[in-house]
């Protein structure tokens, strides 16, 4: 667990020069083993930190901490849409996106956090991120219509996710080798070749007929540590093996807010029928073999066919169509990795 002051003491290190203990112990009215102590926290982490008897504390490599005020120059007009807040530990940015929605929150807040202690996936399946490696927000949207007629909202988000990605091969960006490898697996993976680099997890709250409150979360791995893939029970893969330079995260995050704004102003009023044909160009499981895995842990062998207009998928099981929905089934390639 990391105290508040290490977030802080971080800010003031540089990977450049070393300084002191007792500098940072002045600036902060705290004692020097007050200090060791938080930057040892910061080190548990996975945070590269060079410390030296008398000289003080170093960073191993540069890191760059969420910074509102830089995602706010970087969201541009998107910033009148977005209220962005950076928390530096919570359990989970979807768990208190939920909890301050129910206490009225308002749409278009957005939630990031520098540690989470419970990142969770669909299904109680935990979602695993590392200090300054990982990207993890939730952004709160809310709909009049019921939860019913969102479908196919997390493949949307999928695609804002992708589109932002692919936007850092841009000019002034971090310079993307192959934006066509990324892809998306229904219903709510961003994929390089069968790894994942991110995912989405929605969680709503309302009545059938609505108005609903939807919390939309995003992880998306940076820049991993290889222990920490080792870790992950299935292949992932993360942004800086994707781009010849790391990018700045507080862009790539201002970034996939404003993909994110466009995508959710078009759903609310077309849902997912106008995203179909973008969403089907980068389908990464289209047209293979695929095992389907049924909540009540049974499964079939299916081909993807097709996406339907409400963001259902269509597979054929023994040659007959059959539409399943993101809430019903967990989706594993046929050949291959078929875990869980
Ligand atoms: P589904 O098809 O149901 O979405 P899924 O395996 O992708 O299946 P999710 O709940 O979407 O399941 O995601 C959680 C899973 O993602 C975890 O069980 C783990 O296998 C994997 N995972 C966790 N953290 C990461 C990460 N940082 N990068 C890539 N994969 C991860
Ligand atoms: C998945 O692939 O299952 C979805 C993973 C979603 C992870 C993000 S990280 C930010 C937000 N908070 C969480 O606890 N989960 C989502």
């Amino acid at each position: 667990m990391m105290r508040p002051l290490a977030f802080s003491l971080l800010q003031d290190l540089s990977h450049e020069h070393f300084i002191s203990g007792a500098r940072l112990a002045e600036k902060y009215g705290v004692s020097r083993s007050a200090v060791s102590d938080a930057l040892r926290d910061a080190s548990d982490a996975g945070i590269g930190i060079f410390s030296l008897t008398r000289k003080g504390y170093r960073l191993a490599a540069p890191i760059e901490l969420l910074d509102v005020n830089r995602i706010r120059a970087a969201l541009g007009v998107t910033a009148k849409r977005v209220d962005v807040e950076v928390l530096a530990s919570i359990d989970s940015t979807n768990s208190e996106m939920m909890r301050r929605a129910i206490a009225g929150a308002p749409g278009g807040m957005c939630l990031a956090a520098e540690l989470q202690t419970a990142g969770r996936g669909r299904r109680g399946r935990s979602w695993h991120s590392a200090l300054g490696a990982s990207l993890t927000f939730s952004m709160l949207w809310r709909f009049d219509k019921g939860a019913a007629q969102l479908g196919g909202l997390s493949l949307v988000v999928g695609l804002a996710v992708l589109r932002a990605l692919r936007a850092l091969g841009a000019p002034g960006d971090a310079g993307l080798r192959n934006p066509d490898c990324i892809g998306l697996k229904w219903p709510n993976d961003i994929v390089v070749r069968g790894a994942k680099i991110a995912g989405v997890l929605i969680e709503t709250q309302g009545d059938m007929l609505g108005p609903t409150t939807v919390v939309i979360g995003i992880g998306i791995n940076v820049n991993l540590s290889d222990a920490l893939k080792m870790n992950i029970d299935q292949p992932a893969t993360d942004v800086s093996a994707l781009c010849d330079r790391p990018p700045s995260r507080n862009r790539l995050l201002a970034r996939l807010l404003q993909e994110l704004v466009i995508v959710l102003d078009e759903f609310r009023q077309t849902g997912f029928r106008t995203f179909k044909a973008a969403w089907c160009d980068h389908h990464a499981l289209h047209g293979k073999p695929v095992r389907v895995l049924f909540a009540d842990g049974s499964a079939v062998e299916a081909t993807v066919k097709d996406v339907a207009d409400d963001g259902a998928l269509i597979v054929l099981v023994k040659g007959k169509a059959l539409h399943v929905t993101a809430g019903e089934v967990s989706l594993r390639p046929a050949i291959g990795k078929t875990k869980k």
